[in-house]
This record gives C-alpha cells, structure tokens and sequence, in this order.
C-alpha cells in the first residue's frame, strides 16, 4: 500500500511520503465548511431526497470524472498546476493558452482563500465560547446556560459587527494555514491531514451516533431520503451539481496541484473514487449529525450560515454535557475548513514557487499576507463597508458585497469556467496516450470515463453555466 515517491525526491521536488498520505490530504481538501454547511444547509432549501439523490448522481458522473481529469494532469506534469497544463498543452501540440485554465484557477484559489479563513475565524470563536462556557458551568451544566434564545441568536449578528474582532480571527486563521503550507507538502500539509482528517472522523461519528439516541433521528431520515422526484425540478438539479463541484473542490486547480504530488505507481482512478466516496459519505453523515439536533430542539432546518451558526448552538443549551457536544463540534468543523484551507493556500503557493522561484516560506507567506488583507476587507463588508457593491456594474452580481461577491464570482463563474476548460483540454485537446497511461483504467471503464469527460461533463457544465448567468431562462 505504501508506495514512497522515490522518482520526486530524486528530482528534489517534495511529495506525498506514501499514497494514503495523499488520500488523506485529498480528502481533507474536499472535506470541509462545504460538507458541513452548504450541504445541509442545500439540502433544506431544495427540499431534502430529491436533492440528495440527485447530488450523489452528480458526484459520480460528473465530480469523479472531472476529479480524475484534473489528479492526471497533475501527476503528468509533476509542477505547479499552470506548468502541469503548459506540459500537457506542449507534448499534444497545442496551444500554450491552454495554460489560462490553471491560472484561473490559482486567481480563484486565491479568492477563495481570503473568505473561507474568514469563516474559518467565525469557528475559532465558537470554540473560545464553548471553551469559556466549560470554564463557567463545568461539565455537566448545559451550555450557554443563563442565556435567553435571542441571547443566543444574536451571537452570530453580533459578531458580524465587529470588524476588528473578525480580523484578528482571521489573522489566526490564516496563520495557522500558513504553518502547514510553509512547512511543505509531506511534512507540513500531509502531516496536517493524517492527524485532523482522523480526529475529524472521530468527533463526526461521536456526535452523529449522539444525536441518533438524543436528537429526532428518524424524522431526520424521513427528511433526507425520501425520494419525492416532483421535487426535482431544474433550478434543484443545478443546486446539486453546484454542491458536487464545491465539495470535491473541482476547477480551481487544487486538485491538479495535488496530483502533481501523486507518485508514478499509485492507481488514480481508485484514489479518486476513494475520495470522491468519503467526502460524499462526510456530507451524508453531516446531514445525519446535524439534523437531529436542529429538529430535537424544534429548530427551522433552513438557513444557509445561519444554520451553523446561530440555529445549531441553540440546541447544544438544551443537551447534557451540551458544552462539551458544542466544543467538540466547533472543533470538528475547524479542523475540517484548516484541511481545506491547507488546500487552497496551497494552490497560489506552488504556483509562485514555480514561477518566480521563490522560497516556500517565502511564496506562502506572501499569499497568506495578500489573503489577509483581501479577508479583512471582506470581513468589514458586513458592517463599514456594507454599501460597497464591487461588482455592481455586473447585473448578476448586483447588490453583492465584497465577501459575497468573492463567493458568487467563484462559485458561478470561475469553478464552472475551469470545469469546463479542464474538460475540454482532457477530452479534446491532451493526446490520448498521455490520458491513458495516467487514469489507471481499461477497456469498457476506460471507454465510459473517456465518453463522459468528452461529452457529458462539457454539456452538463456549458448548461450550469448558461444557466448561472442567465437565471432567467429558468424562470426563476
Ligand atoms: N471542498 C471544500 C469544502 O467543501 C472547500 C474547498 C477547498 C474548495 N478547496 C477548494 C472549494 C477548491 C472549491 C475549490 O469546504
């Protein structure tokens, strides 16, 4: 199982020290605020097993496809994502602008960084409330006693007024990133990963079988797995497919920047459906930990952010031990976003050690210090800043603030965009010799994946995308 990347340390490039090692990283980058937030909080608004259904449907034909695109691009390449492309690109004879889809990419990693450690800073202060909460009613005292539930709701709108505080948790949050990325991939980013992502499963299970004895588990499975397909209807489709690309982290090339650490004997195709099958699995059983508790406490199971933050502490007050449950979950979810965190910073990194031949430390502490002024701008755009609309001019983009609007850009444009591109590139343009001898597949699976990368995952992105931009064609 444990195959070493002898062939990268010749070549003085760092890997990943063994190929569960890049597993676990991998699944550390999918796995992350998108499983335990967005997904619930996506189920809910879309109607629960419709949607669920539909999104595992997604995540096999087209996340997993387009996952084992972007890992062979990278092993083929062995560099940063843009040079892995321009590598590709040169031996199949075309163009050198195929490059622009990695660069995208790495603009998009970027953007994504700087909001997500802002969210990552929201956990952290959770976890010091559920600590101070500990200190003050102990173990078995339920948590945030003494608090009335507006108390307790207006936490999180509190919190989103306070600029100054949010900074500074973002500061931590991009300094702890920041730690790992500079200490490299095997001794940094996989050490990270096979220390959180198990711990991560632990406190996941733990809580999950928790709330399955205490929480209204059986509602719970009625909600998410009963399949009404009236309830299927476009705008539902394309909320799922949306999700899948976002939990798999697709089109921002994080993915090809990971495969490029991937040793020459390890069987990508498999990996990929390792991964593709745990971080689908985190979301499921997300759904099954978090629902429980939300409607035990007879809490609304909507609410994007709100969900996380403002719905679900309310229930912990109601439990046993609820301060130990809060600590334990807020420190789940931390770990989880500091994996996915790792991944993104991780993109831009590799890239400007590539291109400008700077030092590791060095080319993360740059991105990290760039991140952080663009989070903290975002940050105040929930208060100083409200009225700044960046985007403005742009009617999809109207009315956004500069925290959303880092969000939607990538979310509806640039992930889609690079998708698209990767497809197109792995489909169409990479000479297929290249492609077979990375994807680890024969015959009729060979076939099949090849089939779906050159005409399923190109027309199901291209419609994502028209319909993106043109709600309208929806009606909706
Ligand atoms: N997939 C992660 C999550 O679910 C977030 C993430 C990490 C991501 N890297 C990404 C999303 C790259 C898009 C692109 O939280």
């Amino acid at each position: 199982m444990v195959a070493t990347t002898k062939t990268q340390e010749a070549a003085g490039r760092d890997g990943w020290s063994s190929r569960s090692g890049f597993i676990l990283a991998a699944i550390g980058a999918a796995v992350g605020l998108g499983n335990l937030v967005r997904f619930p909080a996506e189920a809910a608004a879309n109607g629960g097993g419709a949607f669920v259904l539909f999104y595992i449907f997604c995540i096999a034909l087209i996340g997993l496809p387009v996952l084992l695109s972007e890992t062979l691009i990278g092993r083929h390449g062995q560099a940063s994502a843009t040079r892995s492309v321009e590598r590709m690109a040169a031996e199949s004879g075309a163009s050198k602008a195929w490059t622009g889809l990695a660069g995208l990419g790495v603009l998009s990693a970027f953007m994504i960084l700087a909001f997500y450690c802002v969210i990552g800073g929201w956990v952290l202060y959770y976890v010091g409330i559920f600590v101070g909460d500990l200190f003050t009613s102990g173990v078995t005292g339920g948590a945030l006693a003494g608090m009335s539930a507006s108390d307790i709701e207006s936490i999180f709108p509190t919190l989103l007024e306070q600029g100054g505080m949010m900074s500074i948790l973002d500061a931590v949050f991009v300094a702890i990133t920041l730690y790992f990325v500079a200490r490299g991939v095997s001794g940094g980013i996989e050490k990270a990963s096979v220390v959180l992502m198990p711990a991560f499963f632990l406190l996941l299970i733990g809580i999950t079988v928790y709330g399955a004895f205490t929480g209204a588990f059986t509602e719970t499975l009625a909600f998410l797995f009963s399949f009404d397909f009236t309830r299927l209807t476009g705008p539902v489709m394309l909320a799922a497919v949306g999700q899948a690309f976002f939990s798999l982290s697709l089109g921002v090339a994080g993915m090809i920047t990971y495969g490029s650490y991937v040793a020459r004997d390890v069987n990508l195709a498999k990996t990929s459906t390792t991964i593709a099958l745990a971080d689908t699995s985190v979301a499921l059983i997300a759904g099954l930990c978090i629902f429980p508790i939300v409607l035990a406490a007879g809490l609304s199971s909507e609410g994007g952010m709100g969900l996380m933050f403002a719905t679900l502490p309310h229930s912990f007050q109601s439990m046993p031990a609820g301060s130990v449950i809060g600590l334990a979950f807020f420190v789940m979810v931390g770990f989880a976003a500091l994996t996915s965190s790792v991944s993104l910073m991780e993109v831009p990194t590799a890239w400007a050690v590539d291109r400008f031949g700077f030092a590791r430390p060095i080319a993360a502490g740059t991105v990290a210090a760039l991140a952080l002024i663009l989070g903290v701008a975002s940050a105040y755009s929930f208060n100083a800043l409200n009225d700044f609309h960046p985007l403005g001019f742009i009617p999809l983009f109207a009315g956004e603030n500069l925290f959303t609007a880092l969000d939607s850009v990538t979310a509806k444009l640039f992930m889609p965009i690079g998708a698209l591109l990767t497809t197109i590139f792995v489909g169409w343009i990479a000479e297929r010799r290249m492609i077979d001898a990375e994807n680890g597949l024969r015959g009729g699976l060979d076939r099949f994946w090849f089939f779906l990368v050159r005409w399923l995952c190109p027309a199901a992105l291209a419609a994502i995308l028209i319909v993106g931009i043109f709600p309208d064609i929806l009606g909706t």
